[in-house]
């Protein structure tokens, strides 16, 4: 028997639910679609945390959009890899894995890793309340055009950094 969906699980796909339907990420109104998880990081931005934080790795890309040349895509899934050794800039998928990305980046940061997380201000979520609310977090003022489009986006973006609870392990050099 299906149970309905509680009012958690509907806000975490609010996104989704929203614009089910929307077409592939090939097209132009893409970046008003979470119905794929292609919300690139607008350069600009990245540089600037780049600038502060001197990443070294990206967890979770595609080769296309990947913002480090050490970088993960879904072939080699940044969930079962060591961030422990990195500065990682982390602007996950937006769909419901988004909790499963951010207990990835807390456990990480346990281990050694600074992770940079670029994530929808989704407050009312369980992922937002059990690693975001505990962190460093700085809400975005206006919307991120993500990727190359024109347009802002629909939800309004927050980072949260996870620094390293471990910073007895060796980094790696960039
Ligand atoms: C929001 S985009 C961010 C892309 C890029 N990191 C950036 O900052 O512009 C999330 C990316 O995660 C990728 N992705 C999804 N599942 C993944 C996995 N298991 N391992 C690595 N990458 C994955 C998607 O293909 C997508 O490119």
């Amino acid at each position: 028997m299906t149970t309905a969906p509680t009012t958690l699980e509907l806000a975490e796909t609010a996104d989704a639910v929203v614009i089910a339907g929307a077409a592939p990420c090939s097209v132009a109104n893409v970046h008003f679609s979470s119905a794929t998880n292609e919300w690139s990081t607008p350069q600009d931005f990245y540089d600037k945390q780049h600038a502060i934080h001197n990443f070294t790795l990206d967890p979770c890309c595609t080769h296309e959009n990947a913002k480090c040349a050490n970088h993960y895509t879904q072939a080699e899934d940044g969930l079962k890899q060591d961030w422990s050794q990195d500065r990682v800039w982390m602007n996950p998928p937006y769909g419901r894995e988004i909790g499963i990305w951010m207990r990835k980046a807390y456990e990480e940061s346990l281990r050694g890793a600074l992770v940079v997380c670029l994530v929808p201000a989704r407050t009312d979520t369980a992922w937002w309340h059990d690693y975001a609310a505990k962190s460093d977090v700085t809400f975005i003022r206006g919307r991120l055009k993500f990727g190359d489009g024109k347009n802002s986006a629909p939800f309004p973006s927050a980072l949260v950094v996870l620094k390293p609870q471990n910073s007895m392990l060796n980094r790696r050099a960039v």
